[in-house]
Formats: C-alpha cells, sequence, structure tokens
C-alpha cells in the first residue's frame, strides 16, 4: 500500500492513479478544502482520503495512525509530496512570513512524514520513501528563496533519513523535478511573466514535463527493483541541469 501526501495535486494524482494501476491501495492526505475530485477519478477503488495539514504534528501522526488502522497497519511507500511554491520576489521584497510558510509545508512537513512513518517501516522491515524534492533543491532560481532553500532542506533530510535506516530494510530517496505542466509552474511562470514557450529554450529537450513522467520515477523508486537506491536525489529535467 502506498500513502501520499499532496495527493489531490497534479503530481500527487499522477502518482495515485499509477500505483493503483499497478495494483497498490492508496491512503491519500491532503489538506482540507482540497479538490478531491481528480483523485477519486484517478483511483476508483481502494483509496482512503484523509483531510490533514502536513505541517501539524498531531495531524501527520494522525494520518498515519489512520493509514496503518485502513491498512492493516503496513505502509509500504511514502510518497512526502505536499509543498507550496510561495511567492516570486527577490529576496529584499521576500516576506518572513512567506519564507516561513513556504519552509512549514516543504520541509517541516517531510519532517513530520518521516518522523511518525519511518518508525512503521522500520518495525516492517521495509519500505520506500520517496521525498518531493525538486531541480530547485540541486539549484537556484532567482526571485524563489523560500522555495529553493526548502528544497535543498529536502535533500539534507533525505540524505540524513537514509542514512539513520539504510541499514533497517528501508531506503529514502527524493525526486527532483524540473518544470513540470502543472498547476504549479504556470502560477510560478504567471509571476515571472513567462510560459513555458521561454521556459523550454532552456531545457535541451525543449519542453515541460508530464505529471506522468514525475509519477513513473516515483513508482521505480518505490519498487523492488529500486532495492539498492538510496539516499539519493533523481533529476526529471528534461536535462536542464546536466549543466551543472
Ligand atoms: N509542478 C512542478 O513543476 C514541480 C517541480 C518540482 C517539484 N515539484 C514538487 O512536487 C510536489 C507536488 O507538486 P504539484 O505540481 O503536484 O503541486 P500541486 O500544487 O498541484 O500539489 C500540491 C498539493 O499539496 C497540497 N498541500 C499544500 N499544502 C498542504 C498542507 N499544509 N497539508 C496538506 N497538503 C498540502 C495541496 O493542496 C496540493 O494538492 C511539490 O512538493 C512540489 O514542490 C513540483
Amino acid at each position: 500500500m502506498a500513502l501520499i501526501t499532496g495527493a489531490a495535486g497534479v503530481i500527487g494524482v499522477a502518482t495515485a492513479r499509477l500505483m493503483a494501476e499497478r495494483g497498490a491501495k492508496i491512503a491519500a492526505v491532503d489538506r482540507p478544502g482540497a479538490d478531491l475530485g481528480p483523485l477519486r477519478e484517478a483511483v476508483p477503488r481502494d483509496l482512503v482520503l484523509i483531510e490533514a495539514d502536513v505541517t501539524d504534528e498531531a495531524s501527520t501522526s494522525g494520518y498515519v495512525a489512520r493509514t496503518q488502522a485502513a491498512f492493516g497497519g503496513r505502509i509500504d511507500i511514502f510518497f512526502n509530496n505536499a509543498g507550496i511554491e510561495g511567492p516570486v520576489r527577490p529576496i529584499p521584497d521576500y516576506s518572513l512570513a512567506d519564507f516561513r510558510r513556504v519552509m512549514a509545508v516543504n520541509v517541516e512537513g517531510v519532517f513530520l512524514g518521516l518522523k511518525y512513518v519511518l518508525p512503521v517501516m522500520i518495525a516492517q522491515r521495509a519500505g520506500s520513501v520517496i521525498n518531493s524534492s525538486s531541480a530547485a533543491g540541486v539549484s537556484g532560481s532567482p526571485g524563489t528563496s523560500g522555495y529553493n532553500a526548502s528544497k535543498h532542506a529536502v535533500l539534507g533530510l533525505t540524505r540524513v533519513a537514509a542514512l539513520e535506516v539504510g541499514d533497517k530494510g528501508v531506503r529514502v530517496n527524493c525526486i527532483n523535478p524540473g518544470p513540470i505542466r502543472s498547476r504549479m509552474m504556470t502560477s510560478l511562470d504567471d509571476a515571472r511573466g513567462s510560459g513555458e514557450a521561454q521556459g523550454a529554450l532552456r531545457i535541451p529537450a525543449r519542453r515541460y514535463g508530464q505529471p506522468e513522467e514525475v509519477a513513473a520515477m516515483v513508482a521505480f523508486l518505490a519498487s523492488d527493483e529500486a532495492g539498492f537506491i538510496n539516499g539519493a536525489y533523481h533529476l526529471i529535467d528534461g536535462g536542464r541541469h546536466a549543466t551543472a
């Protein structure tokens, strides 16, 4: 079974669909008020929907407990994926409140997910965690200090967690997508006054990625085929960062 946070988002839905097609039961976490329609359509059966704020510790222990209750105590796969982009502004104009909001969801949310899911996986001596970092987690981009800092922190958390649990049958990796056709990318492009046509010029593939291309990497990292892959980051960016 797979537990997915930010499951109502574009990448969450694509991943839930792929994992369900491959036979996984899905526990889907998103914030109260999120539009769950696309998720319900993508996963017509064996879906447990959980409203929870990933920045809240009690909500996090609660979504883990509800997942265990629904699926016989096990959590085989954890896609620790909820995230927000925050505003696009140079650092002098980026408010501390916005910075803290981005760090709360993207870093504290990921940390809390690890804190409560890892003990379940350690106890069962098996499990795969995939954290959503970003290409912004291994590079800079002007205007998104909070987002880039938060996604670098996700890579740090991934590496520490992998070292802590690698001898206990549990793997922790992160994914680092470049621009993906999505609500989030449209929001960032709009704030920058650009669009895919301009953004794609910087990508060797000359296009943005599809959410399904991210889902495919998550499903691979979750599978036994990735059994020797731990503590690593995985760019899905059409070659954009091959120059790094
Ligand atoms: N879209 C891209 O181009 C892209 C690129 C790199 C990385 N990412 C990362 O992938 C992840 C998914 O992105 P997406 O494109 O699907 O974005 P999205 O906005 O469509 O989905 C994110 C989901 O997280 C949920 N969420 C936000 N705050 C939450 C909270 N406090 N508690 C619970 N749920 C919360 C939202 O409701 C939303 O459903 C994010 O972490 C994002 O930073 C996205």
